[in-house]
């Protein structure tokens, strides 16, 4: 009877908090659609996250000022605790947290836009900072120096002793649910010792630890026993496209054109990257398609060649940049015209652009700075470029200043600059076994981008740099059968688009970068009407910021010999360039998006296009504007982005000269809340003996088999996310 009783009374707190009190913490409630903060490694340290191997547990804790914060590391009475903060205080209170951490079982963060978020990056003040070129000054560690991400809190680069999950805003009601259970239980703040408390439960445990020479070995070992490796090197691929073939025989120097693919972010499956790497990215791709129809392929007479490419890793020490730098100093790269330095007339990246859209949102300016190490070797070609540039932006109102600086802000070119320097400094040694030596006049340095000393991009390769951080709303216009957009033009004379928004903006950027471009290669100034399609721009970024099953993926997929559509996941693209194991999607969409839009579409069927063998070109069957396959003749293809250091035989890890990431292998990641007994709860238990337990036991058994009908939410055994809309908890990486 008192069994029955007490039967009953569970059920009811059951049925109104959906969390589970004392019941042997056998009934959870799982939080969906969250986030991991997961382990990388370098050469020398360990960063990110794991909790034990069992999990790690805590009473829920809401963090709504710096003095709950306070509250939690100095006065708090019951063990371990788990803070729940949001994005706005995140920054503030991890320090808080990271000093004293005893306390501290971990934080699940979450993110609600309503409480306004000033700057939240995780990167580091200096981003890639070790791995500068010459001449740079941004120093994290000297607090007075001047620093590019000053929001930065450099927690994706430090090794943090408790786990985080992040909650993203579709997913509040998680946050609510934990509250209410929150409110029930563990309100009274001065009494929490003994009682039954709310209590969250996160598991993340990380497989790799110390660093990766470490683990690189482990995973080595480990393998003939079992297949069991415990981390896996960064890396994934690079794309170039060259605007005319290159054979060995047709070599020609090249205008290098450059980007980023990647971003990252803290937590695992989110890295959207919008103005940190999506927003050039774009911009290249457009300007390389537009440049393709001021200047046809058939027109091959000139002198010069536009080399395109996309570097892939460049967030965690430039992977890929580090590869294409370091294969062409030994003659390697691109492999079918290797290049040598001194055939690279002039280096211009589209670095970090975007961060200042919003800023602009209702102006037609944009204003862009051109950062480069101006010499007397190269002040020529950097001029020329700028007033080119400066120019054509001007007709569009927007403008672009030339920044002589040898403190070039982060970007791909630091890669460069350091091999070169290395170059120079063997030369000057009388060193002659390097292979290019002839550096005179060899590669004008140039990085655009939208900032000044600091960026504009506050959410710099964080959770919260998606669509809404550039302005972007979607148009969602058909395209032409043919490939066909509609042109910027168009779309604002009707109406459509409005001057000041991103598309139209970054549409007449590539159009200013390609007649830039035109003029260099051609030796005159564009005078033809060609300009980039908002239109292509808006879809670009829809498929890589909002939805990867978008009209141009589709239309760039490869064909299937027996037809069907293979559904491509509604949700972004995922920047983070991932493990070589793996070979992403991003890489694959730039690149096939730049063979669609620039390749020659040949009359021919499938059959005849893959045994077709010119051998400057490489052809791809890709389902095409009708979905009905298209034969493309295109120049691009793609390199390895994997570091040096892991090709090399016997290299030093800790010697710091190449990108040395690697990422841990996880099982699985889940968070769950229940009602834990408090430490006198659990006395009590004891004395109550044989009974008790069997009574609790039964009634267990009751509740598990009704567990359905108990819980709105799925019931324990499902703990792992398997909503494909959030879809962001991704559970197996191994
Ligand atoms: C690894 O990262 C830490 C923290 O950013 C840095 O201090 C260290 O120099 C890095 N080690 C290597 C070998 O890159
Ligand atoms: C927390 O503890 C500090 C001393 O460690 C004390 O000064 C402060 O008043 C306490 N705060 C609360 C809210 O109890
Ligand atoms: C987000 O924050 C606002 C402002 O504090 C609050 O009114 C709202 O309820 C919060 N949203 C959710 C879902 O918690
Ligand atoms: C540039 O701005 C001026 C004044 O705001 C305006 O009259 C002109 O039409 C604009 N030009 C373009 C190309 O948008
Ligand atoms: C020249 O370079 C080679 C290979 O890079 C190296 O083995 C050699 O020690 C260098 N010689 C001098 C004098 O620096
Ligand atoms: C775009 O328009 C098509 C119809 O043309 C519609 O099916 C689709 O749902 C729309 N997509 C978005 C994101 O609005
Ligand atoms: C503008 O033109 C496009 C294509 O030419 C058309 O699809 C769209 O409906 C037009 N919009 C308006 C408001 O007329
Ligand atoms: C662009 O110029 C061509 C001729 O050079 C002309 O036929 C075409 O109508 C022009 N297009 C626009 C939109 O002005
Ligand atoms: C492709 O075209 C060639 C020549 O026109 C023809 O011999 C072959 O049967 C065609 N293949 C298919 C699959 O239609
Ligand atoms: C593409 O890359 C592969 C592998 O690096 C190489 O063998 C091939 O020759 C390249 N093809 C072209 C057209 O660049
Ligand atoms: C699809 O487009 C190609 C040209 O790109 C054309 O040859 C073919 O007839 C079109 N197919 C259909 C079904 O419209």
């Amino acid at each position: 009877m008192l069994c029955r009783y007490i039967f009953l009374l569970i059920c009811a707190v059951f049925i109104k908090l959906t969390c589970g009190e004392r019941l042997h913490e056998q009934i959870y409630s799982s939080i969906e659609g969250g986030a991991a903060c997961f382990r990388r490694l370098n050469g020398s340290h360990q960063a990110g996250c794991s909790s034990a191997n069992n999990g790690a547990v805590g009473v829920v804790h809401f963090v709504r000022e710096l003095s709950d914060a306070n509250w939690l590391v100095k006065n708090a009475t019951a063990g371990s605790y788990m803070a729940i903060v949001n994005t706005a205080l995140f920054r503030e209170v991890i320090d808080t947290f990271l000093k004293q951490p005893e306390n501290i079982a971990g934080v699940l963060l979450y993110h609600n836009s309503s409480l306004g978020i000033p700057a939240f990056s995780q990167d580091s003040r200096c981003p890639n900072e070790y791995f500068s070129g010459p001449g740079s000054t941004c120093s994290s560690l000297e607090p007075s120096s001047s620093v590019w991400n000053e929001g930065g809190t450099n927690l994706m680069r430090r090794d943090i002793p408790f786990p985080i999950f992040f909650i993203p805003e579709s997913r509040l009601e998680e946050i609510n649910k934990i509250e209410q259970c929150f409110q029930s239980f563990n309100l009274d703040m001065d009494n929490q010792n003994g009682r039954p408390l709310c209590s969250v439960q996160m598991h993340s445990f990380m497989f790799a630890a110390v660093d990766s020479t470490v683990c690189m070995r482990r995973s080595a070992s480990s393998a003939l026993i079992t297949s069991a490796k415990v981390c896996d090197p960064l890396g994934d691929r690079n794309v170039y496209y060259s605007l005319f073939p290159q054979s060995k025989e047709t070599k020609k120097r090249v205008v290098m054109v450059t980007a980023r693919i990647d971003s990252a972010s803290l937590f695992d499956g989110i890295s959207p990257g919008a103005a940190s790497s999506a927003v050039g990215m774009v911009t290249l791709i457009t300007a390389a398609s537009i440049l393709a129809q001021m200047i046809p392929v058939e027109t091959n007479t000139y002198d010069k060649n536009v080399l395109w490419t996309l570097f892939n890793g460049e967030t965690f020490d430039y992977i890929g940049s580090q590869k294409v730098a370091y294969d062409m100093r030994y003659g390697e790269w691109p492999p079918l015209a290797p290049l040598k330095y001194s055939d690279v007339e002039m280096y211009l990246e589209l670095g970090q652009i975007g961060g200042s859209l919003l800023l602009h949102k209702e102006d037609e300016d944009w204003p862009f700075k051109m950062f480069a190490p101006v010499t007397a070797n190269n002040l020529v070609v950097v001029s020329e470029t700028v007033e080119e540039m400066s120019r054509h932006l001007a007709t569009f109102n927007m403008s672009l200043q030339l920044t002589s600086t040898q403190n070039l802000p982060p970007s791909s070119l630091h890669s460069f600059r350091r091999i070169l320097q290395d170059i120079q400094e063997e030369k000057n040694g009388k060193n002659l076994s390097s292979v290019d030596i002839d550096l005179n006049g060899a590669m004008s340095q140039m990085v655009m981008v939208d900032h000044n000393d600091h960026f504009t991009n506050v959410y710099y390769n964080s959770a919260l740099d998606d669509y809404n951080n550039i302005g972007f709303n979607y148009h969602n216009l058909s395209i032409g059968n043919d490939g066909t957009f509609i042109t910027t033009n168009d779309l604002i004379a009707n109406g459509t688009m409005k001057r000041f928004e991103a598309q139209v903006k970054i549409a007449l950027l590539a159009t200013a970068v390609a007649r830039t471009l035109y003029r260099r290669i051609v030796g005159e100034s564009y005078t033809g009407n060609l300009t980039a399609s908002a239109h292509l721009v808006d879809e670009m970024l829809y498929c890589f910021m909002k939805s990867q099953a978008c009209r141009l993926l589709l239309a760039a997929d490869y064909a299937k010999s027996g037809g069907g559509e293979e559904n491509l996941p509604e949700k972004p693209a995922p920047l983070y360039v991932g493990v070589t194991a793996w070979p992403g999607t991003a890489s694959v969409f730039a690149g096939h998006l730049l063979a669609l839009l620039t390749g020659t579409h040949l009359a021919v069927n499938r059959t005849q296009c893959e045994a077709m063998d010119k051998i400057e070109y490489s052809y791809y069957w890709l389902k095409g504007w009708n979905h009905s396959g298209v034969c493309i003749q295109t120049t691009m293809n793609f390199s390895q982005a994997i570091s040096p250091a892991f090709t090399i035989s016997d290299y030093d890890f800790a010697s710091g000269e190449f990108s040395t990431w690697t990422e841990s292998v996880w099982r699985e990641m889940w968070v769950r809340v229940f009602v834990a007994a408090g430490g006198g709860g659990a006395r009590a238990a004891g004395v109550t003996g044989a009974v008790a337990t069997a009574c609790v036991a039964a009634l267990t058994y009751w509740l598990r088999s009704r567990a359905r009908h108990i819980f709105i939410e799925a019931p324990a055994a499902s703990l792992v996310s398997t909503d494909a809309a959030a879809g962001i908890m991704r559970t197996v990486n191994c």
